[in-house]
């Protein structure tokens, strides 16, 4: 997916992927990690989820390549933050450090972020927002990026490709294995084709969102 569609999405506010409330199966299955631990949340958008995170005691790093999510972001939960500049390894970010929470917004292109040794990654709607030749990359990046023994949890999609396509993507648990090269739990699976209008008139009679962990 090119940059400028995203962009785009963001300018023109046609973010269906947004959610007001933190994703039920964080809240229910998120893992317990120590005080302090790093958590990873690449293609982050403006989830509330870094809310919730950041209020289990972790220090939440957003990636995003919109600085008008960010903006979102700050303004729609009330934080105040600082901006800087920077450049990794040559490449452009601007990055909000915010005052009350531990959360630090890293506004450019993920696939050139390089801060590395995070304990977790929270991935939502950012592996099945990718089209299939971006997610063997966006893989071995998140991959590069974490310390040993860390945990990573993916909420997915699965639906009938012959019938509709992304994104979001239909992400099925042999291609996450495959991809993460890790073992997958299978945490919830619900469909949520009834609240799902959008798909159900694309004629999919289902739409089936999965929660992973992966472990080593
Ligand atoms: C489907 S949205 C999901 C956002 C968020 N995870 C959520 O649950 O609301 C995907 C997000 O990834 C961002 N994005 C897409 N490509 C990116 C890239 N190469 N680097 C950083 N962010 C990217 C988009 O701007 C968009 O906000």
């Amino acid at each position: 997916m090119e940059h400028n569609f995203w962009h785009n999405k963001w300018q023109i506010n046609q973010i269906g992927f947004h959610q007001k409330d933190e994703h039920s199966g964080l809240i229910n299955h998120f893992p317990k990690l120590a005080s302090g631990a790093k958590v990873l949340v690449p293609l982050c958008g403006k989830t509330v989820d870094m809310i919730w995170l950041a209020q289990q005691g972790y220090h939440v790093v957003g990636v995003e390549l919109s600085e008008l999510a960010a903006h979102a972001f700050l303004e729609e939960n009330q934080l105040t933050a600082t901006r800087k500049d920077i450049q990794l390894e040559g490449h452009s970010f601007v990055v909000f450090t915010c005052e009350a929470l531990r959360i630090e917004l890293y506004i450019g292109d993920f696939f050139k972020f390089n801060i590395s040794d995070f304990d977790g990654i929270y991935d939502r709607a950012a592996l099945i927002a990718l089209p299939e030749n971006m997610r063997s990359e966006y893989v071995q990046r998140c991959r590069s990026l974490l310390a040993a023994k860390s945990k990573v949890f993916v909420v997915s999609i699965e639906y009938d490709k012959t019938i509709a396509s992304g994104p979001p993507f239909s992400v099925e648990e042999q291609e996450i294995v495959s991809l993460w090269e890790r073992e997958a739990h299978l945490l919830s699976a619900d469909d949520l084709i009834e609240q799902e209008s959008r798909w159900r008139e694309k004629g999919l009679t289902s739409f089936i969102e999965k929660v992973w962990l992966l472990e080593c």
